[in-house]
């Protein structure tokens, strides 16, 4: 971008202090900087302190599930199905890794966290075990791709090489870096986090589909002919990934895509929850729905809205290809976000100063024409870590994974 056009395109977005803060740059600290303001997506950050702007919902109707009780009836041949596409190699998985914990507070990826006892256990070992359950039963192994961000990715590679990627072959373990995007005060204008670079941080975790074309890696799953990924996150430790019933179950209900979900513990948790959305397949978040929706029943006694996400979907790659171009929602929310201010003093706020704007994987359920519903036991495959206490917790995590005999 040329300079009098980068002084343009700061002045007409409100940007005037982006504009001072380069004029006083070395040539090398102007590259950096304009080749960051050249990738700004303003319409995103038009939305800094706009909810007016947010998508409205749709109508919403309830999308029964396939439970747990008719999987079990089923599960032999589920299985059965779901192994032969993973031995035919169609299915790929996808591992989120490109968040920042700042709610576990530990610095760096959150999968070298170590939940061990009297041993170490570390996040990513425990996946790499939980997929391996799967490839010792298929007799093959699944490609692995792991989404990282600037922030975190060579980490993340020396730590897999340093643990010698935990006995999964390397060369079916390929990373990726997601997208990054700016963030903004209460005003709409443009954090810095040093006196060359925009504050930047990931752009949530619905943009990996967009970023495996864009990094190329999905050249990667063409040549090796993958018609399905599994998409899972990071810190569920007990996550079944590339689950052979899950897979069959999808294939079989001929549908493009399918969700993991439990049953809600109680009609108020705070889930999204999979149901539809003006007759298409749809996420929604509690706060999203009003009461009437939250606690209305089937004629059968259960909740209508019952089934929430824990982030684990499979997707069909020629359909993900399709929508791959498609707009999704910008979500914004407020963080604590450092910056440097226009002395150059760098703050670490206590309380959230600012917008940060998410894409979520969530939200690409909806442009699909329809999703397969699965229900999964929730103390066999959820045990997430946000937190080191309470709630979704190192504590909870260790809890579930010793009842399922796990030893840590
Ligand atoms: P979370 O929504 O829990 O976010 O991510 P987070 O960044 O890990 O944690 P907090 O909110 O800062 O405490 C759910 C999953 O999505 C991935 C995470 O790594 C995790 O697997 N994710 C999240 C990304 O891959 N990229 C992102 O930009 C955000």
């Amino acid at each position: 971008m040329r300079e009098n056009e980068l002084e343009k395109v700061l002045k007409e977005h409100g940007q005037e202090h982006i504009w001072e803060a380069y004029q006083k740059l070395d040539e090398a600290g102007k590259e950096k900087l304009a080749s960051q303001v050249e990738r700004v997506d303003w319409s995103m950050v038009a939305m800094a302190g706009h909810e007016e702007l947010a998508q409205e919902r749709g109508k919403l109707e309830p999308l029964s599930a396939l439970e747990v009780y008719e999987i079990e009836k089923n599960k032999d041949a589920y299985e059965a199905k779901g192994l032969e596409a993973i031995k035919a190699g169609k299915v790929g998985a996808v591992l989120l890794a490109g968040g920042q914990g700042t709610r576990l507070g530990s610095d760096g990826p959150k999968g070298k966290y170590n939940i061990g006892l009297t041993k170490d256990v570390y996040i990513f070992e425990r996946l790499i075990r939980n997929l391996q359950d799967v490839t010792d039963k298929a007799g093959c192994f699944v490609p692995l791709y792991i989404m990282t961000s600037d922030k975190n990715n060579d980490e993340t590679i020396e730590f897999f090489e340093e643990k010698n990627y935990f006995g999964y072959p390397k060369e079916y373990v390929k990373f990726f870096k997601q997208e990054m995007a700016p963030s903004t005060d209460y005003d709409g204008k443009l954090l810095m986090e040093e006196k060359d670079s925009l504050s930047l941080s990931p752009n949530g975790n619905g943009g990996w589909f967009y970023s495996m074309v864009v990094t190329g890696i999905i050249e990667d799953v063409h040549a090796r002919g993958i018609e399905w990924i599994n998409i899972f996150a990071v810190d569920n430790v007990l996550q079944r990934i590339a689950d052979p019933v899950f897979v069959g179950a999808t294939l079989e209900s001929g549908r493009v895509s399918g969700s993991k979900v439990v049953r809600k513990a109680e009609p108020n948790e705070k889930v999204g929850v999979l149901c539809l959305e003006d007759g298409k397949p749809s996420i929604v978040e509690y706060y999203e729905m009003t009461e009437e929706i939250i606690n209305s029943r089937e004629a059968n006694g259960e909740l209508s809205y019952n089934f929430g996400v824990i982030l684990n979907y499979l997707f069909r790659v020629d359909k993900l290809e399709e929508i791959q171009n498609a707009k999704m929602p910008v979500h914004v929310v407020e963080k604590k976000i450092p910056y440097i201010d226009a002395e150059g003093n760098y703050h670490k706020p206590e309380e959230p100063n600012g917008y940060k704007f998410e894409l979520l994987v969530l939200d690409m359920i909806h442009l699909l024409d329809n999703c397969l519903s699965f229900e999964v036991v929730r103390n066999r495959e959820f045990a997430p870590i946000k937190n080191k206490t309470g709630v979704d917790s190192v504590e909870s995590a260790r809890a579930l994974l010793q009842e399922n005999g796990v030893e840590l």
